[in-house]
């Protein structure tokens, strides 16, 4: 059988290196932090999966009820035979939604896992045979570039899931500034944004009671075990998620349970008792605030859809 998707590696080199960098950059640094991209191993990715489902974790369903509702407008504002940018690759359903509708004439997918990026692509190009496949290994949060002899088209790209609040603020601005630069003329940009709302309900969606945040926070740790040889024990670390009211921003941290030190390297990182690592900060906005981000990086807001309690944003943008 002939492999229907192309697959462009981009950042190889340095996805491989980065993560002990980071790391030890990331444990030396006060507070100590790590950037939420390493979440995203096969396991990491598949306990993601497995948040989206939960009933606490709202973003997914609901961008997905905002998807179907807006299925026609966005159509008519993306127009017809343009190139379909998915940032982030796997969030399979709503692609489809989005293919279905849309009928472009490429699909490019784009993530940091490998793996899990050529399963995606793969079934992919399997359930719509009269599309171009590209997977493009990348760390989007780099500066990307379109692989070789697909630049040119039309391009509506699509940021679901509110992976936009990853960012803080001004690195969201920074960050859609570089993708306009990366987009031909007369693109479009649709991205999901998770607004800011009542805290118990955001802080539930980052507690899920069966386990798959916390899960899912620690798995980073275990990234540490297995692919640097790090020396930790997971059972010292908890998992906490809260709502930061004047930040904007649900944080998660791993919180040490005693005094320990972990090995990396040749280095060793102490942890007082009660010291955090600080893995994610998932930003939230209103709707006007978004709008003026995309303002300032470039962006004209074209239309942006709701679900009806107001708990995330679908926008379209229109560059310039
Ligand atoms: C993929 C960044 C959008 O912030 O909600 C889910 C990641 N972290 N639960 C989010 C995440 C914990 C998610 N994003």
């Amino acid at each position: 059988m002939t492999d229907a998707v192309r697959f462009h590696a981009q950042h190889r080199a340095e996805a491989e290196t980065s993560l002990f960098e980071e790391v030890m950059t990331g444990l030396s640094r006060q507070p100590k932090a790590l950037s939420p991209k390493f979440f995203y191993d096969r396991r990491g990715s598949e306990l993601f999966e497995q948040i989206c489902q939960q009933p606490e974790y709202y973003p997914t369903r609901t961008e997905e009820q905002i998807l179907t509702h807006s299925a026609d407008e966005i159509t008519r504002l993306a127009g017809p035979e343009s190139l379909l940018l998915e940032l982030g690759s796997g969030a399979s359903r709503k692609i489809r939604l989005l293919l279905d509708a849309l009928n472009p004439s490429g699909y490019l997918g784009v993530d940091i896992s490998r793996d899990f990026l050529l399963d995606s692509t793969r079934r992919l190009a399997a359930d719509y045979p009269w599309l171009e496949v590209h997977a493009v290994w990348a760390d989007f949060s780099r500066r990307m570039e379109m692989p070789e002899g697909i630049g040119g088209r039309r391009t509506v790209a699509f940021f679901p899931g509110s992976s936009i609040g990853n960012f803080e603020p001004p690195e969201a601005e920074t960050f859609l500034a570089g993708l306009r630069q990366m987009l031909p003329a007369d693109s479009g940009l649709l991205i999901g944004v998770d607004l800011i709302k009542d805290k118990a309900v955001l802080e539930a969606a980052y507690n899920d009671a069966a386990g798959f945040t916390a899960e899912f926070n620690l798995n980073l740790l275990r990234r540490l075990q297995v692919e640097l040889g790090a020396e930790l024990e997971l059972e010292n670390f908890r998992h906490l998620a809260f709502y930061n009211d004047a930040a904007e921003r649900i944080e998660m941290h791993l919180v040490s349970q005693c005094q320990q030190r972990i090995v990396v390297g040749d280095r060793a990182f102490d942890f007082a008792p009660g010291e955090r690592l600080h893995t994610e900060n998932s930003c939230k906005y209103s709707i006007e605030g978004f709008q003026a981000l995309a303002r300032r990086a470039g962006y004209t807001p074209k239309a942006v859809w709701t679900d009806p309690q107001n708990r995330f944003s679908v926008h379209y943008l229109s560059t310039p």
